[in-house]
């Protein structure tokens, strides 16, 4: 193919789109502010969010991301409660993502 690119399906394509905004867009969020907990050292919950297949995998009481409603999400819901919460992430007192951050999150 012209671009090199894998004959791929229409599916695994949007895939691959949802994949490089996490990796350029929510990634980079991540990294600062969860993987201290949810990473390859400590992975509270058995949820690790230092890669977009670890973060769909989900943790310990199964996904935290639904694919098609993320809005829905366990994970979007953690990070929209009020900070004081005891579901709400990034825990112990760590400064709550920006409203920007949460946007960005929630996409996809
Ligand atoms: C200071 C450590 C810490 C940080 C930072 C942190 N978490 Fe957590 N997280 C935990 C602990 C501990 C649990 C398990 C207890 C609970 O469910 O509240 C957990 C559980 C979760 C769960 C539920 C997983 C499951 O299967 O039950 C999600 C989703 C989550 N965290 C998302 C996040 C996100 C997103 C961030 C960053 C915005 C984040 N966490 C930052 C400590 C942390």
């Amino acid at each position: 193919m012209a671009l090199g690119l894998p004959n791929t399906g229409a599916a695994s394509l949007a895939n691959a789109g949802v994949n490089s905004f996490y990796t350029a867009r929510v990634a980079p969020i991540f990294e600062v502010r969860c993987v201290t907990c949810h990473g390859a050292s400590k992975h509270k919950a058995s949820l690790r969010l230092d890669n977009y297949r670890a973060v769909m995998r989900g943790g310990k009481n199964g996904p935290v991301v639904r694919a098609g409603n993320v809005q829905g999400s366990d994970l979007v819901r953690r990070i929209t409660l009020p900070p004081g919460h005891d579901d709400f992430m990034p825990k112990e007192g760590n400064r709550p993502l920006s409203p920007e951050q949460v946007r960005l999150s929630s996409c996809g």
